[in-house]
Parts: structure tokens; C-alpha cells; sequence
């Protein structure tokens, strides 16, 4: 549980909050590419981190980042004119560049001088990996961009697309760092067999990638149970790998990795360093096809909502059949309202929840893997958990973690000491590797791990052109 003091500071994402600020001084997603299709296209409208703003891509393909309301009497410029190298409000026609600044003031006599005392907020705006990235902090905190290295791979292996959830931002990254629920929730009532997801998703929450630190969920169901389908092959032992006996969490530069060491049969020592998060809140686990990697970043809105960046990656090509998985199959991407970021099946229809399907074949009866976790997150105790009514176990050690973590580095920088972690840009590309040693003990496998976790996964031959920052 949290106090409820430590609750308000972690949750809230403000401007001027310790927790909003530690956001502000990263790179954050905030848009994805195509929501700007082209230069001069219509501009978006965006709420992010409790502000509200207007991207639009001006005449030369530059992404601005502006405040959404005209400095004049304040009209949305959601509403304005994207042309001939800026954005001009349809009210009274002052126009505003990329930057911020006021390029024209037609409405008055001293619109040629006043011009240049006006400008209008803006943000630094890179545009990487299919996604507008956004710097809101203050200027002179600046940092270099994430090396995460999907970015660097050409648009062909990667998918991402975004979804709005109705919560707090803590509250569903949370749940990316719950080893226990994907028995549960996840499952099937056929003792899992027939859903090879569970599976994946078991080891990529486990280790944070897909085939790393599966967990065998093939044990029969015990008919002696009273309660078998609350029961059998679900029940949580300490010998269990995802356990907090059998795994520890370290920090490392930005980021921090669960650990895990075991003797093979043969006597060689095997050692997991799965990367578990990033400052301040990327995070790998999810399902993916295999030979796929998975990022998932979310984004406050505000408060009480946020926007899930949901991006798969891989090392080739995404085929015909990945990509129409990753469109249409709903396994990994929830359906979505047409014209919307909001999933078809939600709140408001109780997730589409199947009752016949919960009591003979799925653990939830609600149709897919992301909707099955959407469902959980968007209402414990509402949209803003309030988490002095929490009664934690063992099983929740990540999210202990994870908070003490991030509620260390907002209280330090209200005392005005910057996080570091911003400056570790090289530290993104960081990822789970596993090792196998033919000799010597488990800490030198684990310590063989952790630099294989450092070393980069992708080809200098298959990388693109780095992000560039670009105003
Ligand atoms: S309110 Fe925008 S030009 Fe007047
Ligand atoms: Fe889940």
C-alpha cells in the first residue's frame, strides 16, 4: 500500500508536480507519424501530460508542437489554416511557425512589429520510430535522445499504433509487472493447453521477451481440489521461477532488470537479465509472434487517462501475415472504434465480457489478451487507484519496486536533484539476454548476463538514419 501522500505524487503528472516534472525532463511519445500525414495536412489535436496542444506539419514537413489555444483572444487552433509555413487561426488570421513564434499579425495596423513580442508555447519535436516525440521540460535540461534501437531499423520492422485507456498512467503500467496475474486472468480452462499464448505471455512478463524464462503452465489440474478450475496448475509456490525467491531486481543505469540464475542437469550454470522498465515508464513485456519484440509506453493524458504506445519489432521484415495480426486479429492490438483510439469492447460494454465462454473455456470470458488486462486496470477503485486499501503479497515485489524507484527520483528532484537518468541515453538500448556458462559460479553467469544485456541486438548493417531533434 501507499500513503495517500505518496499515492497523489506518483499518480499525478501535472505540470509543476514532482511526478510531472520527473516526466517532463524525458523524450516522450506523443503522437504517432501518421496522425500527420503529410506537410500542410490537418492539424492534431492532443491532450498530453494534462496540456492541451495542437501538432500540425507545416509546408517543409516539420512537426510543431504548440499550444492548442491562440495567444490573441484565445480561439482553438485545432480550427486553424496549415499553410505557407505556419499555422494561422481562423479568427482573426495571426499565424505561429513550428517554433512557436508569431510569424503574422494581419488584424491590426502594428501587426508587423507586435508580431515579434508574441509567441506561443511550443516543444522540441523529434520525429523516430513512426512516433513524435515531444521535450516538455525546461530548456536547459535538455537531454539527448533515447538510443532505443528500434528506432533505427528501417519502417518495415516495425508495427506500433496507440489506444486511449480510461486510468491513470501507474495503474496500467502496473500491470506490466505482475507476474502473477497471466495465470489467471490470461488462461484457458483446458489446463492452457490450447492457448499458446499464455505461454508467451508468461515469459515475456517473466523474463521481458518472448522465449526467456518460459513458465510451464502444463501441470494437471489436482481432481482432488474442491475448487480445481480456482486451483490446480495456478497455484503460486515458492519454487516458482516468476517468485520473488527466485529472482531479483536490480538497477541498471536507466534501467532495471529482474535476475535469475539456475544449475542445468549437466552442471552448466544458466543466468536471465530481463529487462524489466526504463525511467520512466517504457516498458518490454507483452505478447509477440515469435522472433518479435514488444515496447509498451504510456503516456498520461491526464490524470485520470493516458495514451498506450503499443510497438512490435523485430530484426526482419514484418510479413503480410504479422502485419495483419497485428491489424486486424485483436491478439495483441485491441479492435478498435473506427476513427477512434478507443477499443471497441470497453468500459461501457463491460469489455464485451462472454459469461458462457467465462464458465467453460476462458478464465475471464472477455475476448482478448490486451482487453482481458484493460478491463482489470481501468477500474481498480476507478481510474486513480487510490492504494491505501492495497493488501500486497510476495507476488507483487515488481511493483514495489517499481514505485520505490520512481517515488526516490520525484522526491529528489522536488529537492532539486535532476535524475540522471535523462543523460543515459545509450542505456535504452539495453535488453534481455540470457547466458549459458560451462564453468565457473551462478553470479558469473548473471554478471555474463548483464553485459550480454548491453550489447546491441540489431546489425550496424540493417540500421537507418538516427533521430535527429529538430527544433
Ligand atoms: S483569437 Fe486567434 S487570431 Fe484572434
Ligand atoms: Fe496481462
Amino acid at each position: 500500500m501507499l500513503s495517500k501522500e505518496d499515492n497523489q505524487l506518483i499518480t499525478d503528472t501535472n505540470s509543476g508536480t514532482p511526478m510531472g516534472e520527473l516526466f517532463r525532463r524525458f523524450w516522450l511519445p506523443v503522437a504517432l507519424s501518421q496522425e500527420l500525414p503529410g506537410p500542410d495536412s490537418i492539424p492534431l489535436r492532443l491532450r498530453i501530460m494534462s496540456e492541451d496542444l495542437v501538432a500540425f506539419r507545416d509546408s517543409d514537413g516539420r512537426v510543431g508542437l504548440v499550444d492548442k489555444y491562440c495567444p490573441h483572444r484565445g480561439a482553438s487552433l485545432f480550427f486553424g489554416r496549415n499553410e505557407e509555413g505556419g499555422l494561422r487561426c481562423i479568427y482573426h488570421g495571426w499565424k505561429f511557425d513550428v517554433t512557436g513564434n508569431c510569424i503574422d499579425v494581419p488584424n491590426a495596423p502594428e501587426g508587423e512589429t507586435y508580431k515579434n513580442k508574441v509567441k506561443i508555447k511550443s516543444y522540441p519535436v523529434v520525429e523516430a520510430g513512426d512516433l513524435i516525440w515531444a521535450y516538455m521540460g525546461p530548456k536547459d535540461r535538455q537531454p539527448p535522445f533515447p538510443e532505443f534501437e528500434w528506432l533505427n531499423l528501417p519502417r518495415s520492422h516495425r508495427y506500433v499504433t496507440k489506444f486511449q485507456l480510461e486510468c491513470n498512467w501507474l495503474q496500467a503500467t502496473e500491470g506490466d509487472f505482475d507476474p502473477s496475474h497471466a495465470r489467471f486472468l490470461h488462461s484457458t480452462m483446458d489446463n492452457n493447453q490450447s492457448n499458446p499464448g499464455n505461454a508467451l505471455n508468461q515469459g515475456a512478463g517473466a523474463g521481458g521477451r518472448v522465449g526467456v524464462n518460459q513458465v510451464n503452465l502444463a501441470a494437471p489440474i489436482d481432481p482432488s481440489e474442491r475448487y480445481p478450475r480456482a486451483v490446480g496448475n495456478r497455484r503460486f509456490k515458492e519454487t516458482d521461477p516468476t517468485s520473488a525467491s527466485n529472482m531479483r531486481l536490480e538497477d541498471i543505469d536507466a534501467a532495471f532488470f529482474s535476475i535469475a540464475a539456475s544449475e542445468l542437469p549437466d552442471g552448466r550454470k544458466q543466468a536471465v537479465a530481463g529487462l524489466r522498465w526504463h525511467m520512466p515508464m517504457f516498458c518490454p513485456p507483452g505478447v509477440a509472434r515469435p522472433g518479435h519484440f514488444s515496447a509498451n509506453m504510456r503516456v498520461p493524458v491526464d490524470n485520470e487517462r493516458l495514451m498506450f504506445f503499443r510497438l512490435r519489432w523485430s530484426l526482419n521484415p514484418m510479413t503480410d501475415e504479422d502485419l495483419q495480426e497485428y491489424k486486424l486479429g485483436g491478439y495483441t492490438h485491441p479492435e478498435m472504434v473506427p476513427g477512434t483510439w478507443r477499443t471497441k469492447a470497453n468500459v461501457h460494454n463491460d469489455y464485451e465480457i462472454d459469461r458462457l465462454a467465462q464458465k467453460h473455456f476462458s478464465y475471464s470470458g472477455i475476448k482478448t489478451f490486451p482487453l482481458q488486462d484493460i478491463a482489470m486496470m481501468e477500474d481498480q477503485w476507478g481510474p486513480l487507484a487510490d492504494r491505501r486499501n492495497e493488501h500486497l503479497t510476495s507476488m507483487d515485489y515488481q511493483i514495489i519496486y517499481l514505485r520505490r524507484r520512481l517515488l526516490r527520483t520525484a522526491k529528489a528532484l522536488a529537492q532539486g536533484v535532476e535524475p540522471d537518468e535523462p543523460w543515459m541515453s545509450e542505456s535504452y538500448r539495453y535488453h534481455t539476454a540470457q547466458v549459458v556458462l560451462d564453468s565457473g559460479t551462478l553470479e558469473d553467469a548473471i554478471e555474463q548476463a548483464k553485459l550480454k544485456a548491453k550489447e546491441p541486438v540489431v546489425p550496424s548493417d540493417l540500421k537507418v538514419e538516427a533521430p535527429k531533434i529538430s527544433a
